[in-house]
């Protein structure tokens, strides 16, 4: 008996044109590149201007992905974008990229899960899949972290940057064995008693306004670490396979000490480890396909690579996907 799963058919990625480094930051803050470069091992960042909003990087992201691909705008049935920096409040970001594609059937809708966005965002897509709902998704993780950041705090803004990236995710019958291509497990974890860790202090329920980004960082790590490895030793569980069986561990890129200690814990060889919070910082739920598209064009990622996901994010939310190319 066959099974029906999710295969990652492209991928993609957009950055804004403008870099910010350590540098330039520390012109107008009291920081330093050495100061970022140890807590963080974030180098630079791209800041998006005011024509590159959310969904122009996400449209930019999602075409390349489709070309890759080579699947048709009008072939895609569902458009998911995940993130927590919309164009407007309403109609989601992922409408208005579906418009710019020229997709006119199916659905398109945001997910909000911050940081574990696209990882949310890659399960809900691959479960509506396996259930024959739709047959060919994009999934787009975008952000414009910039715009919601308070540049006068030091301890939050010089860690975030803007970006996009996306992949096409298409419906196959494979034998369903572990060995199958495609997503093979996910997991997806929230815990709103940790809210007030990391949160944006407005919104249009409460103040009227967005709001800035606040974050107790010191307790955000603190719990990195454990909530990730639980998920990811989860997605190991339920398809039999060890940590040293991962070709390619793609988490997301909020802090190097973080992804350290998570390789750490769950003993996988640095080498393996995709790290480009070096150039991009911490682009939200747009950091894991980033960071793909990179390995992509790295050439790193081979047929049948068997790769793992993971992100933790504000909520608290976290997760992790398990597929292999
Ligand atoms: N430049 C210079 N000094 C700074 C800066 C800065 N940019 N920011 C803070 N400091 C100072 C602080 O004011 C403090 O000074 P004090 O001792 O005189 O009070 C000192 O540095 C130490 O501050 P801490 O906050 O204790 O520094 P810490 O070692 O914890 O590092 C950091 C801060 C990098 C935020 C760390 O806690 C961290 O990485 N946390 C994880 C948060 C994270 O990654 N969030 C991303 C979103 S969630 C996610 O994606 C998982």
């Amino acid at each position: 008996m066959t099974v029906v799963r999710s295969i990652i058919r492209g991928v993609g990625a957009h950055l804004p044109k403008r870099i910010v480094t350590n540098d330039e930051l520390a012109k107008t803050l009291d920081t330093s590149d050495a100061w970022i470069q140890e807590r963080s091992g974030i180098r630079q960042r791209h800041i998006a201007d005011d024509s590159e909003l959310t969904s122009v990087l996400g449209a930019a992201a999602a075409k390349q992905a489709l070309i890759r691909a080579g699947i048709d705008p009008v072939e895609i049935d569902l458009v998911i974008c995940a993130t927590a920096t919309p164009d407007r409040t309403f109609p989601a970001t992922a409408v208005r990229i579906q418009n710019m594609l020229g997709v006119t059937k199916g659905a398109a809708f945001d997910v909000q899960a911050v940081c574990s966005g696209f990882v949310y965002a890659m399960t809900i897509a691959d479960n509506f899949i396996k259930v024959y709902q739709f047959k060919r998704a994009l999934v787009i993780g975008a952000e414009t972290f910039s715009r919601i950041l308070d540049w006068e705090d030091r301890s939050t803004c010089v860690l975030f940057g803007d970006g996009a990236g996306a992949v096409v995710l298409e419906a196959h019958h494979q034998k369903g064995t572990r060995e199958d291509r495609g997503i093979l497990a996910t997991r997806i974890r929230s815990d709103g008693r940790y809210e007030d860790l990391l949160y944006v202090d407005g919104g249009p329920g409460s103040t009227k306004t967005t709001g800035l980004l606040r974050m107790n960082g010191r307790e955000v790590f603190r719990h990195a670490v454990q909530k990730i490895s639980g998920v990811i030793e989860e997605t190991l569980v339920e398809t039999g396979y060890s940590a040293d069986e991962i070709d390619l561990f793609i988490p997301h890129q909020a802090n190097k000490r973080i992804l350290d200690g998570i390789a750490k814990k769950l003993n996988v060889a640095p080498e393996k480890i995709v790290m480009t919070l070096d150039k991009h910082g911490n682009t939200s739920a747009a950091s894991i396909p980033l960071a793909l598209n990179q390995a992509f064009e790295d050439h790193r990622i081979k047929d049948g690579s068997l790769i793992l996901m993971e992100a933790m994010g504000g909520g608290f939310t976290w997760g992790a996907v398990l597929a292999r190319w």
